[in-house]
């Protein structure tokens, strides 16, 4: 599908962004081995979410959807997962897969997990190496490629420094890490997202995190409760209209019910220190989750620098980043970010040559990218290669680029926002 956009004369309005990937992916799957029923409220229905219901059910979990945004989920127990009779399909979703692989290393059965070609092509030995450590059987293709094989067997919990840092890996680990023998310990490089740990605390599992770069977790005693829970906005799904508002001369706009969680406001503190204008308004907790209002207006930009731990702490934004740097006074290094190689596309390559195709000039580093700003955008063909955040960031590119920008594949959207399209929509003033 192809998608033509143009810079809108203004921006205005309020917007929910829609509800946090991540904590959908989790309702979801430790729900589903809780003992007993949950309500998930504002469920993310975008097709990754919708892989890992369909994998649920294909283990015996029961959900329903009684409306578009509303999770049911019958949990099957921590024991209660059934050999699945077919291949389970993660599609797109690498959070799916490599979650489900921490849970099914412990589930006495065989499963295989495969995916599209994107996430065939992905590494997975970063979660099968602790996994094996523990005691778990995966087989792989070759350079631990999906699809995978696992047969489930008793683990033993395990110490581990993880080499990347990376959100899914150490989930992978803490789940086996409920069914592995004694304590499980995962040290981590970086503050990554700490969903799970806030999530499984929630349920009543034994686990210790926040207190710098580690986490405990012993084996589940009895069962996890199940946690009813409304999902907060995604800040990811927030962050194309606050680059849009920010680089853009005329725009004011107020972003509602956003998670705020400190491991993914990366994106945040990185415009501000670029001299955007944004608060952050009405704080609060939906469970254990912090939630705000944003407001966000057009300002002049200066170039930054992202390294360290502003990387995972906003690491699905960066490609969004480098497009506020093009448009910002100055230079702007982006580096320690080479897991954005092994996203679902290599977005260092995707965001560099999607930037160029409108005329920009960047500079591609083995784990980054320089810019020197401003530079002016001009409207062109571009490609998301069906990376949603490709086709998001490309259409923000196209609203603040002169004349008519036309995006191939515009439909991989649906990975995360399905109506990202209708918001823009929505705010835009012509
Ligand atoms: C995610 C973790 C991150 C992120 C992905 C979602 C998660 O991946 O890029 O979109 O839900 O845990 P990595 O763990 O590979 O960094």
């Amino acid at each position: 599908m192809l998608r033509t956009v143009r810079r809108p004369r203004a921006l205005r309005g309020s917007l929910t962004p829609p509800g946090n990937k991540s904590i959908s992916h989790r309702a979801a799957i430790f729900n589903g081995i809780a003992d007993g029923s949950a309500i998930v409220e504002n469920f993310l229905p975008s097709a990754d979410c919708l892989a890992t219901l369909r994998c649920m059910r294909r283990l015996g979990v029961g959900w329903r959807r009684p409306d578009e945004l509303t999770l049911e989920v019958e949990g099957a127990g921590k024991q209660g997962l059934k050999e699945p009779e077919a291949a389970l399909d993660c599609a797109n979703s690498g959070t799916t897969m490599r979650l489900l692989v921490g849970v099914l290393a412990a589930q006495p059965f065989l499963s295989i997990l495969t995916g599209d070609g994107s996430l065939r092509s992905r590494p997975m030995a970063r979660v099968i190496d602790p996994l094996e450590q523990m005691g778990a059987r995966i087989w792989s293709r070759r350079e631990g490629r999906a699809p995978l094989a696992l047969q489930g067997t008793s683990l033993r919990g395990i110490r581990y420094g993880m080499p990347v840092a990376s959100a899914q890996v150490k989930s992978a680990i803490i789940l086996a890490g409920l069914y592995a023998e004694g304590e499980t310990v995962v040290e981590e490089p970086g503050p990554t997202r700490d969903h799970t740990e806030r999530m499984l605390q929630e349920m009543g599992a034994d686990i210790r995190f926040g207190e710098g770069p580690v986490v405990r977790v012993k084996q589940l005693r009895g069962e996890l409760k199940p946690l009813s829970l409304r999902v907060p906005g995604d800040i990811s799904a927030a962050a194309p209209w606050l680059v849009l508002a920010v680089a853009h001369p005329d725009a004011e706009l107020r972003l509602a019910d956003v998670g705020v969680n400190p491991t993914r406001t990366g994106i945040i503190d990185i415009l501000i220190s670029m001299g955007a204008q944004i608060e952050i308004e009405n704080e609060r907790r939906w469970g254990g989750e912090p939630v705000a209002d944003i407001v966000v207006r057009s300002g002049s930009l200066c170039g930054t620098i992202v390294e360290g731990h502003l990387v995972p702490r906003s690491i699905d934004e960066l490609p969004l980043v480098a497009l506020a740097v093009c448009l910002a006074e100055g230079e702007t290094v982006i580096r320690e970010a080479q897991e954005l190689r092994v996203k679902e596309s290599d977005r260092v390559r995707t965001t560099a040559d999607g930037l160029r195709r409108l005329g920009a000039r960047v500079d591609e580093m083995p784990d980054g990218l320089i810019v020197k700003g401003p530079q002016r955008l001009s409207g062109s063909r571009v490609y998301s290669r069906g990376d949603h955040r490709q086709a998001m960031m490309l259409a923000v590119a196209g609203c603040l680029a002169d004349g008519e920008t036309t995006i191939h594949k515009a439909e991989s959207v649906a990975v995360s926002y399905p109506w990202f399209w209708n918001h823009l929509q929505v705010i835009s003033v012509d």
